[in-house]
């Protein structure tokens, strides 16, 4: 297949969204069957509605992460892993927030949005890591308050550190493949531009367009797994 191929390059951002975790079987949030066609995120996803009901807010979080723990990164998390292994350096900019990319070996993760399994307490905002589906204790044993999902719901700020991480990777990369995001939240959805700016290659992989799809160079409309196959080119040590 003609290029781009991921072996050209050395230095390589994956931008990812729900599409990504789509063929897992992780629900995205604005397509068919998306969460928030079910739930209102102004009931179960921003500081208000924690505020209002803790414990709505945490059944809601505790059914996410029972969705998620019955999912495994599929063939397209393998790709992008194994990129990793080899020559060029790779920086994951995830807004997913099922740890998927982790499981699946990645290494240089910036999980902008957060991530389900771990928690911070809302008031000393101590954190910690929780593998278990139903989060059981509500209270932070250190200064009694609650403890919070470690996620950036809508009206939160974006942790600034991984935020920076993040532009600096992408404004250091040669190649920046984007897959399976939307491209209306923000301020994820300006991180393209700076690819732009920094004169990468630029890939989005999404069977729709998006309002970002003239940021890009290659458009691969189609399945995260199948279009990552193709910028793999038959590469067996990254296909295997
Ligand atoms: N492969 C690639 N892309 C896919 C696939 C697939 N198999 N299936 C769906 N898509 C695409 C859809 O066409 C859509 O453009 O993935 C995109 C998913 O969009 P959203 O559901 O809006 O998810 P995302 O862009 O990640 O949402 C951004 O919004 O709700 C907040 O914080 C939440 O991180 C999330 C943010």
């Amino acid at each position: 297949m003609s290029g781009p191929h991921l072996r050209d390059f050395k230095r390589i951002v994956f931008f990812t969204g729900a599409g990504m975790s789509a063929e897992s079987g992780v629900p995205t949030y604005r397509g068919a069957g998306g969460i928030w066609k079910e739930y209102d995120y102004r009931r179960y996803a921003c500081q208000e509605a924690f505020v209002r009901d803790p414990a709505a807010v945490w059944e809601f979080h505790n059914y996410r992460r029972g969705l998620v723990a019955a999912c495994s990164p599929n063939r397209g998390y393998h790709i992008v892993a194994r990129a990793g292994e080899r020559s060029a350096r790779v920086t994951v900019v995830t807004q997913n927030i099922d740890g998927l990319h982790a499981q699946a070996g990645s290494r240089e993760i910036c999980e902008l949005h957060g991530n389900l399994w771990r928690v911070r307490c809302d008031r000393c905002h101590v954190k910690q890591q929780d593998g278990h589906v139903v989060r059981e204790e509500l209270r932070c044993d250190g200064c009694g308050g609650w403890w919070r999902p470690d996620i950036v719901w809508f009206g939160d700020h974006l942790h600034a550190p991984i935020l920076d991480a993040a532009q600096a990777a992408i404004e250091g990369c040669d190649l920046f493949v984007s897959i399976g995001t939307s491209a209306v939240v923000y301020p994820a959805a300006y991180l393209p531009e700076y690819a732009r700016k920094a004169g990468a290659v630029r890939v989005e992989i999404n069977p729709d367009e998006t309002p970002a799809s003239h940021l890009y160079d290659v458009h691969l409309r189609g399945p995260a797994t199948e279009m990552l196959a193709r910028l793999a080119d038959g590469d067996a040590e990254l296909l295997a």
